[in-house]
């Protein structure tokens, strides 16, 4: 992976940014997007000392569908090519209030899955012209089985998993890698004001997994690994009972 071209969608992200250390530490080129031009300027000096050849800022809302349309046109003419995308943006909408307000519901389903489609549509597009290249999205544990508490959430992620998944199947003789990341709960921003218990990860350990992963051209990882058993169970709870149950 040394001397990749990344873009990355939500490169202020918690997450991300652990992703993007690990990745300059290889000599990586990286452009980072995201809403807080000043934390982005801050994130790129930081990366440029840690041993990025290159790494270029472009504030964007990903709301503005006309801004983000062009993105991946950008990165490439930027760093002078472009190999790997890594969507990382998302919003965690409270499910109560995404119940009662559209908007937020619209917006859950716009960050978390029709932006990265769109992007990940364009991305895909360069990288099956040069028959090579990485695509790579965070997800959730959540897009695995909707429940009460966060089924907006899910369901955006969800979606997200199975547009992955047939973009996967298309692009598979096209030396074309696809990844889907399914982090369970992390300590960041977003979930600041969730109570912390055992198994909980940090950005670090989460990013470390990510780049494992990108470097083995994996095709879905539960991170950290007790996940995937986790959900194996949550995924075959039988309905009757699942809907009584309260997690
Ligand atoms: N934390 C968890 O427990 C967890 C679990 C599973 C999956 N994930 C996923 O992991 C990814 C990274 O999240 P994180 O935990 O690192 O949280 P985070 O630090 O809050 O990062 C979320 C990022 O999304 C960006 N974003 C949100 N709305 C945007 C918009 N309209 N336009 C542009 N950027 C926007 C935010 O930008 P601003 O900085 O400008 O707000 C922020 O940089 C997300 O896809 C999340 O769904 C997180």
């Amino acid at each position: 992976m040394r001397g990749q071209q990344v873009l990355i969608l939500g490169g202020a992200s918690a997450i991300a940014e652990q992703v993007a250390r690990l990745l300059a530490s290889r000599g990586a080129a990286l452009y980072l997007t995201g809403r807080d031009q000043a934390r982005l300027e801050k994130i790129a000096a930081d990366l440029r000392v840690r041993g990025a050849s290159r790494v270029v800022i472009e504030p964007l809302e990903l709301t503005d569908i006309a801004a983000v349309g062009g993105v991946v046109g950008r990165a490439q003419e930027s760093l002078d090519g472009l190999d790997t995308l890594l969507i990382a943006a998302g919003v965690l909408p409270e499910q109560e209030r995404a119940s009662a307000e559209p908007a937020l519901l619209r917006e859950g389903l716009e960050i978390n899955a029709s932006v990265p489609m769109l992007v990940l549509e364009e991305a895909a597009r360069l990288f099956e012209q040069k028959g090579r290249g990485q695509l790579v999205a965070i997800g959730s544990v959540a897009g695995d089985r909707g429940r009460a508490t966060n089924y907006a959430y899910g369901a955006a992620k969800g979606a997200l998993e199975i547009f992955l998944s047939g973009l996967r199947q298309r692009l598979s003789r096209r030396g074309v890698k696809v990844l889907l990341v399914k982090p369970g709960f992390v300590d960041t921003p977003m979930t600041v004001e969730f109570k912390k218990g055992p198994l909980w990860a940090s950005p670090e350990r989460v990013a470390q997994d990510i780049v494992r992963a990108m470097e083995r051209g994996r095709a879905v990882i539960y991170t950290p690994w007790w996940w995937r058993w986790i959900m194996l169970i949550i995924r075959h709870i039988p309905e009757p009972i699942f809907v009584r149950l309260r997690f």
